[in-house]
């Protein structure tokens, strides 16, 4: 058959815009799907117009998100339009040969993502406390938990032999830490030790008077954070504290040990995630791919995207980073934020969106009225 055959006579053209979805307090809170997205995503999909889900929430790999979401939503969801915290770091082919910290989450199930990202050697801070339990002394009651699911550690914690104790070559906070004390620990312990050999101390890191201090100046392993959140919309109908908490509280402890940022010793750190631009590049490249997979579904003209609708409830990642994002490929990202999470209808938010509306289904149908 000719290519153009294969478009059925009555199949509208792709549409030069698309949508990014933001999922918790949007799309669903906590397990419970939101009233209307079902009719949201169908509608768009009946219509053939392309989205992605992007969020700032993780913890279990993509192909397992994915299937949840699908069931949820009662869409077929697939891993070509859904980009999630940790997804960035599925590209870190530098770590995958290395002793990598993964942090956060239920049980070890990011560390089976970082496993199927590649990664090859992966500790939690459960394996440190089963292997070592005076390690932090107020999770004991919870060591019967970690032992479920902790692994032998690759080396001992040997501070006598450095070169044969175990050392950690980057920490990833993956999801939200669910025992923060136990986690902050264990993340400082490997921020202030010499090289990221657990066990040791480096002077460096601490001491305003020693030279060359402060973290990453003594061959420190980098943090990387997935999610900047300070707040989102789980159940409860008041936000709750997100993985931006836990940094938050980290960063008090780093300052109180080390004298902090005022003392010339900043806590270095990468935070990924939505507003930060590099997760709006990466969200953008993977609707471009999707929105093309669709079209060559019905061999449509691939004409260009010219739009982006970024449905969001936080103004300080959804919104912000719609804002002031500025696309390579030209293409305009419209904020449009929603009244079922984190932002309280009335309250003026920190960073205007283009439209502000009940929910998800009002976003689509503004949306689509002003794309006439
Ligand atoms: O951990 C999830 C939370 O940070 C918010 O996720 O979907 O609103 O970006 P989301
Ligand atoms: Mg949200």
């Amino acid at each position: 058959q000719s290519r153009r055959t294969l478009q059925s006579a009555s199949a509208p053209p792709i549409p030069e815009f698309a949508f990014a979805f933001d999922i918790d307090g949007v799309l669903v809170r906590s397990s419970d799907p939101l009233p209307r997205a079902h009719q949201a995503l169908a509608y768009l999909q009946s219509q053939r117009i392309p989205f992605i889900l992007l969020t700032n929430g993780g913890g279990k790999h993509e192909s397992e998100r994915v299937d949840d979401l699908t069931r949820k939503l009662e869409v077929p969801i697939d891993t070509s339009m859904f980009v999630q915290s940790h997804t960035p770091f599925a590209d870190m082919d530098e770590y995958k040969d290395k002793t990598v910290m993964v942090v956060g989450g239920v049980e070890d199930r990011c560390r089976l993502v970082a496993e199927k990202y590649g990664f090859k050697s992966v500790v939690t801070p459960g394996d440190i406390l089963t292997a070592y339990p005076e390690v932090w002394p107020f999770s004991q009651q919870l060591l019967s938990y970690y032992k479920t699911f902790s692994r032998p550690l690759p080396a001992p914690i040997d501070s006598s032999s450095p070169p044969s104790s175990l050392k950690i070559d980057a920490i990833f906070v993956y999801n939200d830490p669910r025992d923060w004390g136990l986690d902050t620990q264990i993340i400082l312990d490997v921020l202030l030790s010499e090289q990221g050999i657990l066990g040791t101390y480096s002077g460096k890191n601490g001491q305003a008077s020693l030279p060359n201090k402060g973290f990453q100046q003594d061959g420190q392993p980098p943090l990387y954070f997935s999610n900047p959140d300070l707040l989102w919309a789980a159940k409860y109908n008041l936000p709750r504290l997100g993985q931006g908490g836990f940094r938050e509280a980290l960063e008090g402890v780093w300052a109180a040990l080390t004298g902090g940022e005022k003392n010339g010793v900043e806590l270095k750190k990468i935070v990924m995630g939505k507003p930060h631009r590099p997760t709006y590049e990466f969200a953008e490249k993977r609707l471009m791919a999707h929105r093309k997979h669709i079209i060559g579904q019905y061999d449509g003209p691939l004409g260009n995207l010219k739009r982006v609708y970024m449905v969001g409830d936080n103004t300080e990642s959804d919104i912000l980073g719609a804002n002031s994002y500025v696309s390579g490929e030209g293409v305009d990202w419209a904020s449009v934020l929603v009244e079922t999470g984190v932002h309280v209808r009335g309250t003026a938010p920190n960073h205007p969106p283009r439209k502000i509306v009940k929910d998800v289904w009002d976003a689509v149908a503004w949306a689509v009225t002003q794309e006439g």
